[in-house]
């Protein structure tokens, strides 16, 4: 590549910022940059820590160990790198981040002051493109992603984990680490990948590099929840981790003790790596089987006049039970659709086995994915009910994120919801309070990563790429022939049959996925001359029928 062919290159924020791609040249110098600031952070007693991968998680750990003071002097006591690749997707995050501004945006009011105060203030967080940045690290924390690419919709067994992206972390990272640092690999990875994939990579690294120690690599999951308590949800709350040896173990017990909350929250510290590393995905797979669980019986409630709901409730009085959630369209988020697939997979790829063992934490998997197709089902009945076609119906779904009050839209079933509606030929628009740009839709060739797109299981996805998401719910309801309440938002709980229906400027099909609706608000519907249908609400019949008898 020529240089002008090189200064072409940019990576844009998805703020639309646009940054040009660090060249070959650049490269020492951002080195000697960043060696001067650690050299002088050095000389204050600072311990460095080089977060790999500054994403969704990545940036907020990397904050939060940057925010850290000594419990002993009060004063900042590491200095924090982060690190990311500078591909022209994921480079933005590094300029963004030595500004003192979060490349992740969160409804958490705390995140963004952290940084800030951080970079800007304390000076103990700065971010950089050059991964020779290890070689100055005490402690290394990787924060990459580990996907599960599924190749059939309902069917996770044709999947198979992408390794490569941790592989190549783990490998950049034993060429350059100093031998007494410690990895810590908070990736939720299949099990068996700490002991059996990463630290073989080290090992041999270290011997070509003829350090005769072994390396100190450790394994700590993250719980992280987005939504308001983001930073909470890794600082203050339960952690689990395990060292490949006992050295290993010891420093990372003593790491997590001075960046995390552990005397509120205390650490659970395991014998090896595959016990955490199975700690979270049978914590994940455990939500994900709950959640599927129910998806058979809100079937069973629509087919026999039952309200699911009423029933969830119920159940949720005796303390027992109290966690019981109705599953909604789908699931959704990054860790429960695939944290299943990575034991599944771990267990013949990583671990050697031949037979089957997983039914439950598969199928679970494979239920959450599809979920969302029968709400494309409603839709087209209640529809049809009201003596209109799906094709050419314009369809209003209100909530494009995977749970409520978050602007979150990872893997939602609101996606599965708007690709099956709009392969059966529905004029879909989208309504978010919370959610500015659904990029799983308007760069659906690129997001999450080319070819990974939910598009791919579905006809005539094309123009779904011209779909912005609005904030103006009456004017988005204008003219619409069925209203589709996907997430329950705060907004969407109280709204007014009698508004809607003036704003949609004629009855319309309403279908509540999450119980959003009550019964005075179904019966207001029917009234006003429009049809409901429901997920897991077989009462709605029920009310219907009541209706009509009154009436005649
Ligand atoms: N996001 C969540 O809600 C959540 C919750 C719990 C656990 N986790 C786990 O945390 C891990 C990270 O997830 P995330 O949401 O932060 O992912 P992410 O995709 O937002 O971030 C990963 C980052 O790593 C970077 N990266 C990839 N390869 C790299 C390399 N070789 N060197 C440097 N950087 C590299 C990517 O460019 C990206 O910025 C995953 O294992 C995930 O399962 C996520």
């Amino acid at each position: 590549m020529n240089k002008e062919q090189a200064m072409a290159e940019y990576s844009v924020s998805p703020g639309g910022e646009k940054y040009p791609i660090p060249m070959k040249e650049d490269y020492a110098q951002e080195l000697k940059r960043v060696e001067t600031l650690v050299s002088s952070a050095r000389k204050e007693g600072k311990e460095i820590v080089v977060v790999m991968g500054v994403g969704f998680v990545g940036a907020v750990m990397a904050a939060i160990i940057a925010d850290t003071v000594d419990k002993k002097t009060g004063k900042p006591g590491k200095f924090v790198i982060g690190c990311q690749r500078p591909s022209s997707r994921s480079y933005w995050k590094i300029p963004m981040l030595n500004e003192g501004l979060s490349p992740v945006k969160a409804e958490d009011p705390e995140v963004d002051p952290m940084i800030r105060r951080c970079v800007l203030e304390k000076k103990t967080l700065i971010a950089t493109y050059n991964s020779d940045c290890l070689k100055l690290a005490d402690c290394v924390v990787v924060d990459v992603q580990c996907d599960y690419s599924k190749k059939e919709l309902g069917n996770m067994r044709t999947g198979s984990v992408e390794m490569a992206a941790l592989e190549a972390t783990m490998k950049t990272i034993a060429d350059r680490v100093p031998a007494n640092c410690l990895t810590l690999i908070e990736t939720t990875v299949a099990p068996g990948t700490t002991e059996f994939i990463a630290w073989p990579i080290m090992k041999k690294a270290f011997e070509t590099r003829g350090i005769k120690t072994e390396s100190l690599l450790a394994h700590s999951f993250e719980r992280v929840m987005p939504g308001r308590n983001y930073v909470s949800s890794i600082r203050d709350f339960w952690r689990v981790c395990s060292g490949c040896n006992a050295e290993a173990r010891k420093r990372v017990e003593k790491f997590l003790r001075e960046v995390l909350n552990t005397e509120q929250f205390p650490l659970t510290v395991m014998d090896r790596p595959i016990e955490s590393e199975t700690t979270k995905i049978v914590e994940n797979s455990f939500r994900a089987t709950t959640l599927a669980f129910l998806d058979e019986w809100s079937i069973f409630a629509e087919r026999n006049g039952v309200d699911l709901i009423k029933v969830v409730n119920a159940i949720r009085m005796r303390p027992t039970h109290n966690n019981m959630i109705f599953p909604g369209p789908g699931i959704g988020g990054y860790c429960l659709p695939k944290d299943g697939g990575l034991g599944y997979w771990a267990y013949k790829h990583i671990l050697g086995f031949e037979d089957d063992i997983f039914k439950m934490s598969t199928i679970a998997i494979d239920i959450n994915d599809t979920r969302g197709l029968h709400v494309a089902e409603l839709t087209r009945d209640a529809l049809r009910n009201m003596g209109r076609q799906t094709a050419g119906a314009k369809v209003l779904l209100c909530g494009a994120s995977y749970r409520q009050d978050v602007g979150d839209t990872r893997y939602s079933g609101s996606e599965i919801v708007v690709r099956k509606l709009t392969e059966m030929g529905a004029d879909i628009a989208v309504h978010d309070p919370y959610v500015e740009h659904w990029y799983e839709l308007e760069q659906q060739d690129s997001y999450p990563a080319p070819g990974h797109s939910w598009s791919r299981f579905f006809r005539n996805q094309e123009d779904l790429v011209k779909i912005r998401v609005q904030n103006d719910l009456p004017a988005a309801l204008q003219g619409v022939a069925a209203v589709i309440f996907a997430v329950p938002h705060k907004s969407y709980l109280n709204l007014e049959p009698k508004k809607i229906v003036e704003w949609a400027g004629a009855p319309l099909a309403v279908v509540d996925c999450f119980g959003i609706l009550n019964d005075e608000q179904i019966q207001a519907y029917f009234k006003l001359g429009c049809e409901v249908k429901g997920l897991g609400r077989g009462h709605i019949q029920r009310i219907k029928d009541q209706m009509r008898k009154a009436k005649s």
